[in-house]
């Protein structure tokens, strides 16, 4: 499809760099059409990664996604999944590209910033999770 889901994670919140995210992710052709600020549950966070749960970082990804608010969002641009991973960069941002948002503004794989769907699948599960239709534009 044309649509990907992204968060913002709670160490973009915390370092103030939403609004430069968000200015990468525009400048890079994603039209925003669902945006809100929520705090996950501990539920929330276990169920979003369940596909890691038998990690040895699972504990400590689940404790960093519920320690502030995240942004959600869902973007529409040609070829959105892939192109987004492509402009987010490797989960680790010392191995991530340069000019990508992990690269400029991550810290370490564990607090690395920002999500992008992985399928147009996981796209369409992750998006419904968050936003009701009428917040869907
Ligand atoms: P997401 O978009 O958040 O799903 O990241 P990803 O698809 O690039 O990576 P993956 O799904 O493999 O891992 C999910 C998240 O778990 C990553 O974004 C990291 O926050 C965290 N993570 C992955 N690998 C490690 C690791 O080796 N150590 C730690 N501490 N965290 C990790
Ligand atoms: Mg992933």
């Amino acid at each position: 499809t044309n649509k990907t889901f992204t968060m913002l994670k709670p160490d973009t919140l915390e370092k103030g760099y939403v609004g430069p995210i968000i200015e990468k992710i525009t400048a890079a052709g994603f039209k925003i059409i669902a945006m809100k600020m929520v705090r996950l549950s501990r539920a929330d966070a276990r169920d979003f990664y369940a596909i890691h749960k038998e990690k040895p970082f699972f504990d400590e990804l689940v404790e960093f996604m519920v320690r502030g608010p995240i942004v959600v969002a869902i973007l529409e641009k040609e070829n959105a999944v892939e192109d987004f991973r492509a402009l987010i960069g490797a989960t680790n941002p010392a191995e991530a590209a340069e000019g990508t948002i992990r690269k400029l503004f991550a810290d370490s794989i564990s607090e690395n910033a920002i999500h992008g769907s992985d399928s147009d699948e996981n796209a369409v599960i992750e998006g419904s999770y968050h936003f009701a239709g009428r917040e869907v534009f």
